[in-house]
């Protein structure tokens, strides 16, 4: 990855930081310094070997067990899990509890602050298509995205008003339809969806086709950086 967009990443990790302590959003920095700890058992370059554990390099968004040529324990590779930021965080906070039998013996990351830490680091760790289509987001363009393509229809300010589409603010790992007193569509409001990242993405690309008869019309926003941009955005918004 190039130092640039490595400094985007960390600018954008800052920036969450000042924009609300309630949420836990890493420094990267401090993660790799962390991630010390797990070379003794995994490398992380693009193409490392496998060690006792799995090469961990683009572990995040694949499912659990799917390094080639890595003998996992059937805990493991039976767990279904998808190594997502929930996931990765309790895992690494305590292997044999999330996964019991795990072949994973390390103690665990006990302090919060430092999994979040390391979880941004390793949100670094996939190759740079990749890191374009992921969450990581820039907030700033974010905003500018938001101001061109969503205000028509949504404020984002806290309290800000209904325009035709419910107040966003706040609403990331919201459940879809919760705002009080908004008139959603039976679609939305029944959909049962929490706005994590998967789902605002799919949303996000193309409402219609991604909640048929929502009443959310809009082309979609298409590129995937945007979507990044102004996913990283909304998490400030709390
Ligand atoms: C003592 C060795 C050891 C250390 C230290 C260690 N791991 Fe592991 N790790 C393993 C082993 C072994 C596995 C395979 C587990 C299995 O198959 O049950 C594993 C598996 C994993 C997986 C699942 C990978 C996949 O492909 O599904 C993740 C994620 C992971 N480790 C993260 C970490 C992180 C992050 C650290 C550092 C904080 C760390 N590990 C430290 C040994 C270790
Ligand atoms: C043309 C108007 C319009 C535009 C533009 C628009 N939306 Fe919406 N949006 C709506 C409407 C209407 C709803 C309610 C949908 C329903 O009830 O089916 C909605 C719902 C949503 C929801 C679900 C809210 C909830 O409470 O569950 C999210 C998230 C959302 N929009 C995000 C965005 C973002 C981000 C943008 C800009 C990229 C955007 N929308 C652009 C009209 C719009």
């Amino acid at each position: 990855m190039k130092f640039s967009k490595l400094l985007t990443v960390y600018a954008a990790a800052t920036a969450f930081m000042m924009a609300t302590d309630a949420m836990a959003v890493g420094d990267v920095a401090k993660g790799k310094k962390l991630a010390k700890k797990c070379k003794a058992c995994h490398t992380l370059k693009k193409g490392g070997k496998n060690r006792l554990g799995p090469n961990l390099f683009g572990v995040l968004g694949k499912p659990a067990g799917a390094v080639k040529g890595y003998k996992y324990s059937k805990a493991l590779k039976a767990s279904g899990i998808t190594w997502d930021e929930a996931t990765f965080t309790d895992f690494v906070a305590k292997p044999k509890k999330v996964v019991k039998g795990t072949k994973m013996s390390f103690r665990g990351i006990k302090k919060a602050p430092q999994r979040a830490d390391l979880l941004a680091y390793f949100k670094t760790l996939k190759s740079t298509a990749a890191a374009a289509s992921s969450s990581i987001g820039n907030v700033a363009n974010g905003k500018k995205v938001a101001a061109k393509h969503c205000i028509v229809c949504h404020t984002f300010e806290k309290g800000g008003r209904v325009v035709y589409g419910p107040n966003l603010f706040d609403m990331y790992g919201k459940p879809a339809g919760a705002i009080k007193g908004y008139a959603y569509s039976d679609a939305l409001a029944k959909s049962g969806l929490v706005w994590n990242d998967k789902n605002l993405i799919g949303f996000l690309a193309d409402p219609e086709q991604f909640l048929k008869g929502t009443k959310a019309r809009f082309p979609g926003i298409k590129t995937a950086k945007q979507k990044a941009d102004i996913l990283a955005y909304m998490k400030t918004l709390k």
